[in-house]
């Protein structure tokens, strides 16, 4: 079944243009993923890692993961976001263009303006891992190979995915965040060397105002070590 946002290309782009335009960034937290806090070190196989993070919004994931010493490549398909970001973090940044993307840089950062699937190892680079919190349940459900795909050919040998999924008692095409069921992840990082789920978090309606919100009993995140 067809997706409202995913008729086309362009009517994806003006979703996510209109969310951050009127303000309606509701997976935006003003903590820092507590998973992320949890497992970190899944993305620490060495000291200063290059790390990737597709979809990134403007996630507080990022300076907390820089803070531990990591060098960031945070792509976004839209500008606000990470124009909000570089203002709010006092980043000062280079701006460039190569054909669909533009690069803000600095020595520890390199944020990306385009779309995630323009970003290929000749554009970007090769990272040394992947942290993916709201990134591939966002996308349109039949991108997902592609994208787990992706995410692998900008992996170097060895490297490292934390990724986190969710789960809840909503249709396939309900979303975003479009639910992930059990064995998804599997299938789509058969590629991989390994697909481990490292960890589970079940949170109920009784304890989470989201979930209230959206008038749902429960929702599961799962938690993934992936190699490359
Ligand atoms: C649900 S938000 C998650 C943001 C961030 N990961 C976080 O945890 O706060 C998804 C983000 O992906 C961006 N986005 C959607 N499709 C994209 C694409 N094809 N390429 C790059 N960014 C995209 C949206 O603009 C939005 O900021």
């Amino acid at each position: 079944m067809e997706l409202e946002y995913e008729h086309t290309w362009e009517a994806n782009v003006n979703f996510w243009e209109e969310r951050w335009s009127l303000g309606q960034t509701g997976w935006h937290n003003q903590a820092v993923n507590e998973n992320l806090q949890r497992h970190h070190h899944v993305l620490f196989t060495e000291e200063s890692p290059r790390i990737l993070v597709p979809l990134c919004g403007k996630t507080l994931d990022m300076p907390w993961l820089s803070a531990q010493g990591a060098t960031i490549v945070g792509v976004d398909l839209v500008a606000q976001a990470l124009k909000e970001f570089i203002n709010e973090h006092n980043l000062s940044v280079n701006e460039t263009t190569t054909d669909t993307l533009t690069h803000y840089t600095n020595d520890r950062w390199h944020l990306i303006q385009g779309n995630i699937f323009d970003t290929t190892a000749d554009q970007i680079g090769m990272v040394d891992a992947i942290f993916d919190r709201a990134a591939l349940v966002a996308l349109p459900l039949d991108s997902r190979t592609k994208y787990a795909g992706h995410c692998l050919s900008l992996l170097k040998e060895g490297g490292k995915i934390l990724l986190i999924t969710y789960d809840s008692p909503v249709a396939d095409n309900q979303g975003p965040p479009f639910p992930v069921r059990n064995g998804t992840v599997e299938r789509l990082y058969a590629e991989a060397t390994s697909c481990v789920q490292i960890d589970e978090i079940i949170t109920h309606k009784a304890d989470d105002q989201r979930l209230q919100k959206r008038n749902l009993d429960w929702s599961r995140a799962d938690i993934w070590e992936i190699t490359k």
